[in-house]
């Protein structure tokens, strides 16, 4: 039997949380929070004076609909980052606990792990394929292990995780299963978000950074069971999320046949990258990719990353990523930065 309690640090499991002065009183004559109301230069028109709201419900209750959940299976946090680095203070100690990761896959997961001190076990996806290995997985865990992370589609190999694997893997791991959703819309694959409501381990992970185009407002979006979501409110910052996030994150959700018409441009987009691709010489093998970028097999992928930046074309060498020898990851721009990217590699070709 799964029991969360047991997993979550003994020290947030008696966490009193702070109160804020908005919790209780939005509206009213508010002399409550020490704010500025007496002609604030900057705030007054939209009530930037005042604090945001330390839980968002309105903006929660969008999400919720648009993913098929209870607004109480929903966090919004700054970025996916904050959902990471939150995860690991509810559950893992420091200095003691464990997580285990799928390499190559998204740095951040070993970055925060090695921020709070916590050990990385990883098990290697299978080489070409790049699917977890179930078994191993579980194998490698241990008592202090709490938290797997897995990253679908994932980054930078750009492939999804077969459901049925992923299914054991949430059944049998005896901890948290993390699956990082942050490419799921440029995927045909079904997100697992509404699965939250059956699985008390499973939590999933996505973001409005890639395929809502919102990356400078930061706005992760945590999908989990209620009694995880209500720790990640206890832990996280009062006031995470500010105003004009929460209104341009809104009007996104506003407008959602804007965004997936431009989801829908970036696939086609991402067929043309490739097929332009295929064609050159360099280029040895371009990895099947349900997300917004492209890993591609080069004969010298540190060299042509290197003449590329000399050009001002920046894209990302992953060639010193397991499995990911001579790899180059590259994001599908808009039409007229591929032609550049493409024209540039046809020129280093000759
Ligand atoms: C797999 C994955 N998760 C999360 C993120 C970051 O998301 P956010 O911008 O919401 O912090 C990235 C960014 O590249 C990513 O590749």
């Amino acid at each position: 039997m799964f029991d969360l309690e047991k997993l979550v640090r003994p020290n947030i499991r008696k966490l009193k949380p702070y109160h804020s002065a908005r919790q209780d009183f939005s509206d009213g004559l508010l002399l409550d929070a020490n704010e500025n109301s007496c002609g604030a230069p900057f705030g007054n028109s939209s009530r930037l004076h005042r604090y945001p709201s330390p839980t968002h419900p309105k903006l929660r209750e969008k999400i919720a609909r648009w993913r098929g959940v209870d607004v109480k299976n929903v966090f919004t946090g700054v970025g996916s980052d904050e959902g990471i680095d939150l995860l690991y203070r509810i559950f893992c100690r420091p200095g003691r606990d464990r997580i285990l990761t799928t390499p190559p896959t998204y740095g951040m997961y070993t970055v925060s792990a090695d921020i709070h001190n916590i050990k990385v076990d990883e098990v290697l996806l299978t080489e070409e394929e790049f699917q977890p290995c179930p078994e191993q997985i579980l194998a490698a865990v241990t008592e202090e292990t709490k938290i797997l992370l897995l990253c679908s589609p994932n980054n930078p190999t750009g492939n999804t995780f077969e459901r049925e694997t992923v299914r054991w893997l949430v059944e049998e791991f005896p901890g948290i299963v993390v699956i990082d959703e942050a490419y799921i819309d440029f995927s045909d694959t079904k997100s697992w978000a509404a699965e939250v409501q059956h699985y008390p381990n499973l939590v999933v992970l996505q973001t409005l950074s890639k395929s809502f185009g919102l990356a400078g407002i930061r706005l992760g979006i945590t999908f989990a069971p209620e009694s995880i979501i209500d720790y990640m409110m206890k832990v996280k910052a009062p006031y995470n999320i500010n105003k004009l996030t929460a209104k341009k994150a809104a009007e996104a959700f506003d407008n959602l046949d804007t965004i997936s018409a431009n989801i829908s441009a970036i696939k086609e987009e991402r067929n043309r990258l490739r097929s332009a691709l295929q064609a050159l010489p360099v280029v040895q093998k371009i990895y099947p990719s349900e997300a917004n970028f492209l890993l591609v097999k080069v004969s010298n992928a540190k060299e042509i990353y290197e003449q590329l930046a000399a050009q001002g074309i920046i894209i990302r060498y992953r060639g010193h990523e397991p499995l990911c020898e001579n790899g180059l990851r590259i994001t599908v721009g808009r039409p007229e930065e591929n032609d550049q990217l493409i024209s540039a590699l046809k020129e280093l070709s000759q």
